[in-house]
C-alpha cells in the first residue's frame, strides 16, 4: 500500500512547470509585492524547484545575491541551466541543514515547501539561524486544508470517490497545519510570535478540460505521481469523473489560495 509521501516526486523540471511552476510564478509575484523587500539584499531560498520565486526576485527586487537551494539535485540542475544571472547561485541542500554560516543573509524565504519538510518547527529555527539581526524570515504554503487549491482539491475529491486510499494522500489531510491558525501556532512554537500571516489568491485558468487534465498525467508532484501510478482503466475513470464536474466545453477557471508569512528577526 502506498505511503503518503510515495508520490512526492520532485525531479522533472518541465513536468513540474506544467503542473505547478506556472501557478507558483503568479503567487510569487503577489507574495513579493506583499513582502515588500528592500533592494540590494542577500537572499537565501529553500526548495527553489524550477525557480519560480528565484526569477521574480532577480527580475524585480535587485538582490545583492541569491543562493537558491533544493533537496532535489535534478531541480537544482534544471534551475541553474534556466537562470543565468551572476547574482544567483545554486546548491543541492535540505531545509534542515542549510549550507551557510549563521547570520549571513538579509532575507530567507521559501515557496510552497514548508509542508514537505520532515520537521516544520526545526526548519523555521534553521531559517532563523541564517538571518542577520533585523533580517526577514518568510514563506508561503498552499491552503490545502481549506480546499484553497481548487484544481488539486477537485482531483483528490474525485480520486477518493473511486479509491478510498486516496483520502490519506490528499495534501489537505496530510498538511492540516497549512491554515492561518495552524501557521500562527507553528510560528509561536518556533519562537516567531510576531508572524504576519496573510492570504494570497490567484486564478488558475486552463484553456479547456484537456489542458486541466494533462499535467496530472506527467507524474511530478503528489497528485500527478498518484495519477501516473494508476492502471489505465482506473485513470480513465478518474478523468471521466472530473470531466463530468468541470468540462463545460470552455475554459476551466478555478481559484488557488496560499498563506504567506513574514517575521522580522530581532537583533
Ligand atoms: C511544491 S515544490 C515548490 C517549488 C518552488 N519553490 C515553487 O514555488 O514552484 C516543493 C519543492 O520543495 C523541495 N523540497 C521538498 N522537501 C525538501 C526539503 N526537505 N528540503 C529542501 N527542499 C525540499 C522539492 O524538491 C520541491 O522542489
Amino acid at each position: 500500500m502506498p505511503t503518503q509521501s510515495d508520490f512526492d516526486s520532485w525531479s522533472a523540471g518541465q513536468s513540474y512547470e506544467h503542473y505547478m511552476g506556472r501557478w507558483s510564478r503568479m503567487v510569487a509575484k503577489e507574495f513579493l509585492s506583499w513582502l515588500d523587500p528592500k533592494k540590494s539584499a542577500d537572499w537565501l531560498e529553500i526548495g527553489c524547484g524550477t525557480g519560480a520565486l528565484t526569477s521574480e526576485i532577480l527580475q524585480d527586487y535587485e538582490p545583492n545575491s541569491i543562493l537558491a537551494t533544493d533537496a532535489s539535485a535534478d531541480f537544482v540542475n534544471h534551475t541553474r541551466e534556466t537562470i543565468k544571472d551572476p547574482k544567483a547561485s545554486f546548491k543541492t541542500a535540505t531545509a534542515q541543514d542549510l549550507p551557510v554560516e549563521d547570520e549571513c543573509v538579509d532575507i530567507v524565504t521559501s515557496a510552497l515547501v514548508l509542508n514537505f519538510v520532515p520537521d516544520h518547527r526545526e526548519t523555521l529555527i534553521e531559517m532563523r539561524r541564517v538571518l542577520r539581526p533585523g533580517g526577514i524570515l518568510s514563506f508561503y504554503v498552499w491552503d490545502y486544508p481549506g480546499g484553497g487549491v481548487s484544481f488539486i482539491d477537485a482531483f483528490w475529491k474525485a480520486a477518493a470517490s473511486l479509491d478510498e486510499k486516496a483520502v490519506d494522500l490528499d495534501e489537505g489531510a496530510r498538511f492540516p497545519f497549512c491554515t492561518a491558525k495552524g501557521l500562527g501556532q507553528l510560528c509561536s512554537y518556533a519562537g516567531l510570535p510576531d508572524a504576519d500571516i496573510a492570504p494570497i489568491e490567484i486564478i488558475t485558468e486552463f484553456p479547456d478540460f484537456e489542458a486541466f487534465w494533462y499535467p496530472f498525467t506527467l507524474g511530478a508532484g503528489p497528485a500527478p505521481g498518484y495519477c501516473k501510478s494508476l492502471p489505465d482503466e482506473h485513470r480513465e475513470a478518474l478523468k471521466a469523473l472530473l470531466a463530468e464536474k468541470l468540462d463545460e466545453g470552455g475554459p476551466v477557471r478555478l481559484t488557488a489560495r496560499a498563506w504567506a508569512m513574514k517575521s522580522v528577526a530581532w537583533g
